[in-house]
């Protein structure tokens, strides 16, 4: 729903809040929570037929871990079912959901096997098929072979939200055939703070690309051929924490939760996202898994979200032993559902369902908040499927062939998204009769190339790694020819002086045409990516500096997922190329842009900082305008082969752009190059004067296009005038008349907006 109105001679207009039926307020249930969708004759049924011990089951998810032989809940290996604690699972603690892969990647013959024998438990105890949920966050992550493509940092990197939602149709097609229909993707947490080790998890700093790659991708997942539930993650204020530290406190204000951060949410939510996943950080004080305002008012209240709120790893009991607002875990528990969780991720212990029980029947929770909660869960079920296939009938494997076909989308992904940031003395591409030298700690290593959720969720051990992927080395030499490419391989991080001495005098010895370093970062995720300094390493920098020294051009390949500065030796390098996390198949893509046999079209979708202490987004304010205001690479850029210039920028809106109007914008195009190249076109806008001190520059539209060799083209932009405005101080949404600037490259103009 939009609501128009004028305020105090301002126009106001409310985006994003969805149109809601008030029932009578039920003992225990606010108007808010009411402000949801009518569960279907069935799942009332259903309901209606359950105990209060089957409900709080229903509300219960636990991970694979604790189904499994083993002890303190790390499955023994080879992983296998344990059919006691899966029938006590089910027939005692009644729980609704399993999650998880027992620490590494199965072929998809094994998942359909375990998941059969848990459908079967869920069956037999309780006559409800579970629900079972996984990280497949770049492709099925968990299941060996599968392919997997660019992290979402390097899928934003492409602009192209058609190919991300192609790409999760694929996902959902792996992991359905694995029996799985819950993905704990996408994360729509804003990337504003690069020092954050989820970074690389999502799709960027800029709001509105985040939110278009984010519609795409839950589209992907529920309206392709095969349909899985996506998950809006981490609902809400996750991404700047204060320290730039995992699940350290975050201080946003309303206002600008509203402005940066809830609108990607928002969108997923108009685009009819299944479940949500809760942020496991706290926000002013308030842990997320608390915060009633969050998890209601504006969730169900505002965004008319109807669908599952499951929480983060074991975040419940968190509310206790990390956040102490509780000080039992019975307390966390309610303070959780009462300030609207819907699913416990509990996941390894069985005290859950037994206190939730309990605060039921001691009057601290009403029934009728569970039963929301449970129709909730069961009517996710019911839309997946469910509850038709009874837990039993999985989708048939997918052929050799419709595998192989999977693999298109990412491998084109890798490619669109590889940034080409810096080109001397043109350096790149390299003439195929060049001979190469290649270095550097990422060279040589397919898990550097995918990242964390990989194979293992830290995405470190080469055991899961999918076969037949190749590293940038690997890559490199199939592209020039293995003579070609000298190889001085350091074999961990933790490289020193002697290896570095040992590099530079291989490359004295083999005098190649053009040293390439693989920099950047090994696999990494939540906590255990906390750093220090968003500093590249000294040791990667003292090899950059010894390469320079032999006089041979050097370009850095950046293997990373956040932009670490390197500013000390910027000056020293020749040719500069982000390679982002691009998943299994960029090794080639990296190969074929070095080589220029593809020509980069990537551009960054975030703002990389020249220092690690002065960074700023590209919609900072005129007063940030000091040293952020000189990114060392800013947000968009992107080179390619062979240059689009903007030649002209028009407004055809003819006489008083009024509110409600639509910009009409025409960006006239030039190829001044000998290569057909994928330009991404951006448009800015700037508001003049504002109530609350204006960005700089604001993405409002942007389209990717093909550009041929020596071609002129006209590109259209439109852009409705109501989404000029901000989050005003009353935190209403308002745009403010007055005179506004647009800009497409270094193309500008003004206009008035009455
Ligand atoms: C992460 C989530 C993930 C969940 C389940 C948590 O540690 O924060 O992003 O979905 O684990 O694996």
């Amino acid at each position: 729903m939009r609501r128009d109105s004028v305020v105090g001679g301002l126009l106001v207009l409310v985006c994003g809040l969805q149109a809601c039926q008030m029932d009578a307020p039920q003992e225990g249930v606010s108007d808010a929570e009411l402000c949801t969708f009518r569960a279907s004759a069935r799942v009332e049924q259903i309901l209606a037929g359950m105990t209060l011990e089957d409900k709080v089951g229903e509300m219960t998810q636990m991970t694979l871990d604790v189904l499994c032989v083993g002890e303190n809940h790390k499955a023994e290996e080879p992983h296998r079912i344990d059919s006691v604690r899966l029938d006590s699972a089910f027939a005692i603690s009644k729980i609704g959901s399993v999650l998880n892969s027992a620490g590494h990647s199965y072929p998809t013959e094994q998942w359909r096997a375990l998941i059969g024998e848990i459908q079967a438990a869920s069956m037999e105890a309780k006559g409800i098929p579970t629900l079972y949920g996984i990280d497949a966050i770049h492709g099925a992550t968990y299941t060996y072979g599968a392919a997997l493509g660019p992290q979402q940092l390097a899928l934003a990197a492409t602009w192209d939200t058609a190919l991300v939602r192609v790409m999760a149709e694929g996902t959902a097609k792996e992991i359905v055939a694995c029996g799985i229909p819950w993905n704990f993707a996408p994360v729509l947490d804003v990337g504003r703070d690069p020092r954050w080790p989820r970074f690389w998890e999502t799709f960027g700093e800029d709001p509105k690309l985040v939110g278009d790659m984010g519609e795409a991708m839950v589209r992907g997942f529920q309206e392709g051929e095969v349909k899985v539930a996506a998950t809006l993650k981490h609902y809400l204020g996750y991404s700047t924490p204060w320290s730039g530290k995992d699940r350290t406190p975050a201080y946003i204000p309303e206002r600008q939760l509203r402005d940066i951060f809830l609108p990607p949410f928002a969108q997923a939510v108009r685009a009819g996202a299944l479940s949500v996943m809760v942020n496991s950080g706290e926000m002013n004080g308030i842990p997320t898994h608390a915060n009633r305002f969050v998890l209601t008012d504006l969730l169900r209240g505002e965004l008319g979200f109807d669908g599952v709120a499951v929480t983060d790893w074991e975040d419940i009991r968190y509310l206790k032993s990390r956040h102490k607002v509780a000080a039992t875990h019975k307390d966390a528990i309610r303070m959780a559902i009462l300030a609207g969780i819907d699913m416990s991720m509990v996941p390894q212990d069985w005290e859950f369902p037994v206190l939730l029980k309990e605060l039921v029947e001691e009057g601290a929770i009403a029934e009728a908040r569970i039963d929301l909660s449970v129709r909730r869960i069961l009517t996710l079920k019911e839309r997946l499927g469910l509850l038709d296939q009874g837990g039993e009938a999985l989708p048939a494997m997918l052929t050799d062939s419709e595998r192989l076909a999977l693999e298109a989308a990412p491998a084109q992904a890798a490619m669109e998204c590889i940034t080409l940031l810096k080109n001397e003395h043109d350096v790149l591409p390299i003439a195929s009769s060049a001979n190469v030298f290649v270095s550097g700690p990422t060279a040589n290593s397919l898990n550097a190339l995918n990242g964390g959720w990989s194979g293992t969720w830290q995405g470190k051990n080469p055991k899961y790694n999918n076969p037949g992927r190749k590293t940038a080395v690997e890559a490199l030499r199939d592209e020039f020819g293995r003579s070609r490419v000298q190889f001085e391989e350091l074999e961990s991080m933790d490289f020193n002086d002697q290896d570095i001495r040992r590099v530079a005098s291989a490359l004295r010895r083999s005098r190649p045409d053009v040293a390439l370093l693989f920099l950047g970062e090994m696999p990494y995720t939540e906590f255990m990516g906390n750093i220090g300094d968003l500093r590249l390493a000294d040791n990667q920098l003292d090899l950059v500096r010894a390469v320079r020294e032999t006089g041979t051009p050097v370009v850095a390949v950046f293997v990373e997922g956040r932009p670490r500065t390197f500013s000390q030796v910027e000056s020293d390098l020749d040719g500069v190329v982000m390679a982002y996390l691009a998943g299994d198949f960029a090794g080639p893509a990296i190969a074929k842009v070095l080589s220029g046999s593809h020509n980069p079209s990537g551009k960054l979708p975030f703002s990389w900082p020249r220092e690690a202490s002065s960074h700023t987004t590209y919609d900072r304010k005129h007063t940030e305008k000091h040293y952020s205001a000189r990114p060392q690479y800013a947000f968009g850029s992107g080179l390619s082969y062979s240059p689009v210039q903007t030649t002209a920028l028009r407004l055809l809106n003819e006489g008083n752009v009024v509110l409600g109007d639509t910009l009409r914008i025409e960006v006239d195009l030039a190829n001044t190059g000998d290569r057909p190249t994928n330009e991404v076109v951006m448009a800015f806008v700037q508001d003049r004067v504002a109530s609350i001190t204006p960005s700089v520059d604001k993405l409002k539209a942007y389209k990717r296009v093909l550009v041929d060799a020596g071609a002129t083209m006209t590109v259209p932009l439109r852009v409705p005038t109501a989404e000029l405005g901000f989050i005003g101080t009353d935190l209403d949404y308002v745009v403010e008349p007055g005179t506004f600037g647009l800009r497409v490259q270094q193309q500008t103009l003004e206009f008035e907006l009455n």
